[in-house]
């Protein structure tokens, strides 16, 4: 009987990965995968590993660590000078059972209130190494880094020594992890390999169909099991009822973190939280507003053509109504930047819609785009590499995409952004109906 089960269970293992790992697109063939880089814990059971941080809230820091040592308290101490601390918190824990695998305790404590610019020295736990982190500025300029599509290859390690190689304030991740898919000690490995990242700077993710980690033939009760117990993000901060999708705001942007693989029809959740979200929106105080999301609106590349489109049909109104200024999405594993656009069209009031899927997930490049480029595509290229975002005042920031090359990170694309919150044209047409956008 267990034999019969072992057999159905790997079965089912392989269907799923291979439904998962092919997409939608069937006219597209992937390159050869690369090698996943597997990380073990060298230190003691009672050893904080895969430290990481996240923005909890105003002027707050979520830190969150594993321990295998269930025993081990869920406390962080902290301060501003190296071993000094002054202060300190105590959250909670929880572990998840999936199928054979138990995971170690997963720790979460809120610290705070924080100063801002600031680096404060920490440790988990009561014991084990000090880690410490930068808080962001509470003005600009800002700086994000942002990549899509991690994994944890050789490629995902080239991204992240690109990244850390120049500084940034937030790390933003439009999806797609660790590619655990299932395989539940690899969600281990990756936060092993990002700690050195995460641990120093904030680190705001959303959900990837590598998330999902569902077994639909045998009807397993929870999507999402390792990822919403592991990488807990504010969204009980900023009223969300789902850890699949939140937001917050930092330095002068307000950032929304939107969810591709749960509902997002007029009627559900996710769509009446981010209308009262953007309602709630003040430009003066945050005149960016950044949306970032797994499977792109707008994508010429033939890996997962016209998956997003639903998403798109449902909720673009509503963040061209808001005036968003930027959207990046991953899944595409591919750079690809589109111009400002609405409803399929050029249009001056819309966001600026960027695929960053490119930062080094194990199953290679999508190469093939569609020809001819599309008009409203303005740069395409299938190079791994990450982005930079730098908000430098109100109403300018500067847009880079660095492509890996052996040991330098390559500035591949660039753009000036201007807010569309200081635009007089988008501030002065009352929109937004579809019917009237030829008019702007
Ligand atoms: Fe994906």
């Amino acid at each position: 009987m267990e034999k019969r089960f072992s057999l159905f269970f790997m079965v089912t293992l392989f269907l799923l990965q291979f439904i998962q790992l092919c997409g939608a697109a069937v006219d597209y063939i992937r390159p050869s995968a690369r090698q996943l880089s597997f990380r073990a814990h060298n230190g003691s059971d009672s050893e904080p590993q895969q430290v990481h941080i996240s923005l909890a809230g105003k002027d707050y820091m979520r830190v969150s660590w594993i321990t295998t040592d269930k025993q081990v308290k869920s406390i962080v101490e902290y301060g501003k000078s190296p071993g000094i601390y002054e202060s300190s918190a105590t959250g909670e824990s929880t572990s998840y059972k999936y199928f054979f695998y138990s995971s170690d305790e997963i720790h979460h404590v809120k610290i705070g209130p924080l100063d801002p610019s600031t680096t404060y020295y920490y440790r988990c736990g009561g014991a084990g190494s000090e880690f410490s982190f930068l808080t962001p500025p509470s003005t600009f300029p800002i700086e994000f880094a942002i990549v899509g599509d991690l994994g944890q290859t050789e490629w995902t390690k080239s991204t992240l020594d690109h990244v850390g190689a120049m500084d940034y304030d937030v790390f933003l991740l439009p999806g797609d992890l660790s590619y655990a898919d299932t395989q539940q000690p690899l969600w281990d490995s990756f936060g092993r390999l990002v700690e050195p990242y995460a641990s120093t700077r904030p680190w705001m993710v959303t959900e990837g169909n590598h998330e999902i980690e569902a077994f639909p033939i045998i009807n397993y009760p929870r999507r999402f099991k390792a990822y919403n117990a592991r990488w807990l993000m504010p969204y009980q901060e900023s009223g969300s009822k789902s850890n699949l999708y939140y937001s917050f705001d930092v330095a002068g942007t307000h950032v929304i973190m939107l969810g591709s693989y749960t509902d997002f029809d007029s009627e559900s959740d996710q769509y009446m939280w981010l209308q009262a979200d953007l309602a709630n929106v003040d430009r003066q105080k945050t005149p960016w507003v950044v949306v970032l999301l797994h499977a792109p609106w707008y994508n010429s590349n033939q890996a997962h053509k016209g998956e997003g489109e639903s998403m798109r049909q449902a909720m673009e109104e509503v963040l061209y109504k808001a005036r968003v200024d930027v959207v990046f999405a991953g899944h595409v594993h591919a750079y690809e930047r589109f111009t400002r656009v609405f409803d399929n069209n050029a249009d001056p009031c819309g966001p600026v819609y960027i695929t960053i899927g490119d930062g080094g997930n194990r199953e290679g490049l999508a190469m093939k785009f569609v020809n001819p480029s599309p008009s409203i595509s303005v740069h395409r290229e299938p190079s791994f590499g990450h982005g930079r975002l730098r908000m430098h005042n109100n109403t300018h920031a500067q847009w880079s995409w660095h492509r890996n090359n052996e040991t330098d990170a390559v500035t591949a694309d660039e753009l000036w952004l201007e807010s569309l919150s200081s635009s007089t044209l988008c501030n002065q047409v009352e929109m937004p109906s579809k019917s009237l956008k030829d008019e702007l």
